[in-house]
């Protein structure tokens, strides 16, 4: 049976990415293929991994677009184009509306650095999740995959890791345990249970 094919959106870094390039390469994602990686940002340093990996990035900003939209409306051409079936947002820092969401029911996940419901939502997103555990002074934190819907951080769960807050941690530093610990680990995983759900289903 065909593979599904796979979006990955990013804005920045891409270490997330690369987590889902590297767990391809090594078998672990094998009812999906990633074929696509998609920006909001030209500087994004995540296109530069694709284009290693040899996967086609392209680049669709608001700005350019003119509207929240006109810019769904270009990427949804751009996904029927290219056949996706799932999309993975991985550090892709833009919230998508009702519009969007609703034209792939289940077929969008999400990493976030946190155990959702805490620090998650509107505002909560990269370093200022980690600033905000910290100032709490929680003891544990962690990473969520879940269903993307029009509420921010507000689908369904999908797969949690719990991460130790350890005494003296910089928002840097609890960023880069969570991503070690948790993001890179359960990403790949999520992708590749949602993917292998869809193939089972009627294709
Ligand atoms: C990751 O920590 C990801 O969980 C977070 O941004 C970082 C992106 O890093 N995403 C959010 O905060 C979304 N709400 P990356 O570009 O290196 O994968």
């Amino acid at each position: 049976m065909n593979k599904i094919k796979i979006a990955v959106f990013v804005s920045g870094g891409g270490t997330n990415l690369q987590a889902l390039i590297d767990a391809q390469k090594r078998g672990e994602i094998k009812s999906g293929e990633i074929t696509l990686v998609l920006s909001n940002s030209h500087t994004a340093y995540a296109l530069e991994r694709a284009k290693t990996a040899g996967i086609k990035g392209v680049v669709v900003t608001k700005k350019e677009e003119g509207s929240q939209e006109a810019f769904e409306e270009k990427v949804k051409a751009i996904l029927k184009e290219e056949g996706i079936e799932l999309i993975v947002l991985a550090g892709f820092m833009s919230i998508l509306t009702k519009s969007f969401t609703d034209d792939y029911p289940e077929r969008i996940i999400n990493v976030h650095p946190a155990l959702i419901p805490s620090f998650c939502g509107k505002g909560f997103y990269g370093l200022r999740v980690h600033e905000a555990a910290l100032e709490k002074g929680v003891k544990v934190t962690g990473a969520t995959v879940h269903f993307v819907n029009e509420i921010p951080d507000g689908g369904k769960i999908i797969m949690q890791k719990a991460v130790e807050v350890k005494e003296g941690d910089t928002p840097e530093i609890l960023q880069k345990r969570v991503m070690e610990e948790a993001e890179w680990i359960i990403l790949p995983r999520a992708a590749e249970l949602v993917a292998s759900e869809l193939k089972g289903k009627v294709k």
